[in-house]
């Protein structure tokens, strides 16, 4: 690192002391310099708390790999006591050619990435070892984080995505990267980016609390495989916000152990809407309450609301509000599917299953391209209870006959709302 910042930048001797030292980010915080050129600039930024990539030997031409410097500004940001901004700055494509870790605990209570230029994933699938395909850009066990900025990651995924075993049935399925990950961050935020053609789930957010997501625009062809946009789970405390996502899977997948989720003004599609679950594979048990998902377009998806379990679960999905929702050409408005069942081979029927309750549908609105507009297909040993279907107003797409509701082993109770039959109501 030291020789090439040295071909790079007129340094001033002192600083290149520093440099041999390996100390920089905490060598920059507590020195003064008046070194020229970039030198200065640098070491001016570094103390007012901001570490730029460019200042870590990163080349943003999009060919060599800047994961290393990355991972040095990261480290060195980690570090300072003071609040610190991670750079990537603008009109320029950063490469990060596999795996990149950027883990806590940090030094300050508040540690901010800001991406005004692109971070660029490699196209290459050999780029990842076998030992880690699942991931991308890691952040873990971050408190006070904040990722920002204006700028993009592309997780250049048209590869990954030719090699999937959903589109190529010939080849073995194996895993993908996330662009994206947050594991165990507290008091996360991650506001005004653009999140395109990840190789897999664009942004997971695991095992976080307090968190705040905002501005996101999430973009992959609605033949991508996989790509869901924001998948959350072992999570409380999380709000989605203002958040555009088309892509090739869940708009917003909403897994096992998320409690007191608000999402709100998100449009979705192409895609395929917003899920909560696949809950309960393999006899599992699974716990999600206070969901609500409130004022969501959805454009062309193949569900809208939707919730799924597994026979043979165990645990609870409840407390669940989905409302003032549009739907344009959806195919699966409303759908509870407690006997959902993805393998090649039919589900065997099972006793018990995760209890779904409290759920309120309402004032949902819009078109449908199939029949089903609300479908209530639940468990006959753990019918799901406290259904209720207030104001919807779902139509065939282009007049094209009446829509439809089926239930099956479902509690529901309607409150002004005209079904379309022949679902009828019990408590
Ligand atoms: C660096 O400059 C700041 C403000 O100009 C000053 O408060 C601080 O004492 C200086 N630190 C050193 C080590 O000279
Ligand atoms: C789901 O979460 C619950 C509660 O945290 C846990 O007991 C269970 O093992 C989880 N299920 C799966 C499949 O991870």
């Amino acid at each position: 690192m030291a020789s090439i910042r040295l071909q790079l930048v007129f340094l001033a001797p002192f600083l290149a002391l520093l440099f041999s030292s390996g100390a920089l980010g905490a060598a920059a915080e507590t020195t003064n310099g008046t070194a020229g050129a970039m030198g200065g600039s640098s070491l001016a930024a570094a103390q007012s708390g901001v570490f730029s990539l460019d200042s870590y030997g990163a080349r943003g031409d999009g060919s060599h790999d800047d994961a290393p410097a990355l991972a040095r500004a990261w480290k060195a940001a980690c570090a300072s006591p003071l609040p610190a901004v991670v750079l990537v700055p603008g009109g320029k494509r950063y490469l990060l050619s596999n795996v990149v870790k950027l883990p806590g605990p940090c030094k300050s209570a508040s540690v901010t990435l800001t991406v005004q230029g692109t971070l660029v994933a490699s196209p290459n699938r050999a780029d990842w070892s076998d030992r880690d395909r699942r991931h991308w850009v890691v952040f873990r066990a971050v408190d006070g984080l904040t990722v920002n900025g204006g700028g993009v990651i592309d997780g250049n995924g048209e590869a990954w995505w030719k090699n999937s075993c959903k589109i190529n049935k010939a080849l073995p399925c194996k895993e993908a990267p996330t662009a994206l990950s947050f594991h165990y961050c507290s008091s996360l935020r991650v506001q005004d980016l653009k999140i395109v053609n990840s190789q897999q789930i664009h942004m997971s957010i695991e095992d976080c609390s307090n968190v705040q997501v905002a501005g996101l625009s999430i973009t992959a062809p609605g033949t991508s495989p996989n790509t869901d946009g924001i998948h959350i789970t072992r999570s409380n405390d999380v709000q989605v916000t203002n958040c555009n996502i088309k892509t090739g899977d869940d708009c917003i997948s909403i897994e096992n152990g998320t409690h007191n989720l608000h999402v709100s003004k998100v449009v979705c599609g192409p895609g395929h809407g917003i899920s909560i679950g696949s809950l309960g594979d393999d006899g599992s048990r699974a716990e999600v309450s206070g969901i609500t998902i409130d004022s969501v377009q959805l454009h062309g998806t193949s569900n809208g609301a939707r919730i799924k379990t597994y026979q043979g679960g165990s645990g609870y999905a409840r407390d669940i509000t989905f409302q003032n929702m549009i739907m344009g050409s959806v195919k699966n408005p409303i759908i509870i599917d407690q006997n959902y069942c993805d393998n090649a081979k039919p589900c065997r029927e099972q006793g018990s299953a995760v209890e779904v309750s409290n759920v309120v549908f309402r004032n949902i609105r819009g078109t449908t391209i199939t029949k089903d507009a609300i479908k209530l297909s639940c468990s006959k040993n753990a019918p799901c209870h406290g259904i209720t279907l207030q104001n919807i107003d779902l139509k065939m797409e282009g007049g094209n006959g009446a829509a439809e509701s089926t239930c099956q082993n479902a509690r529901w109770k309607k409150a002004g709302t005209v079904l379309p039959q022949p679902c009828t109501s019990q408590n």
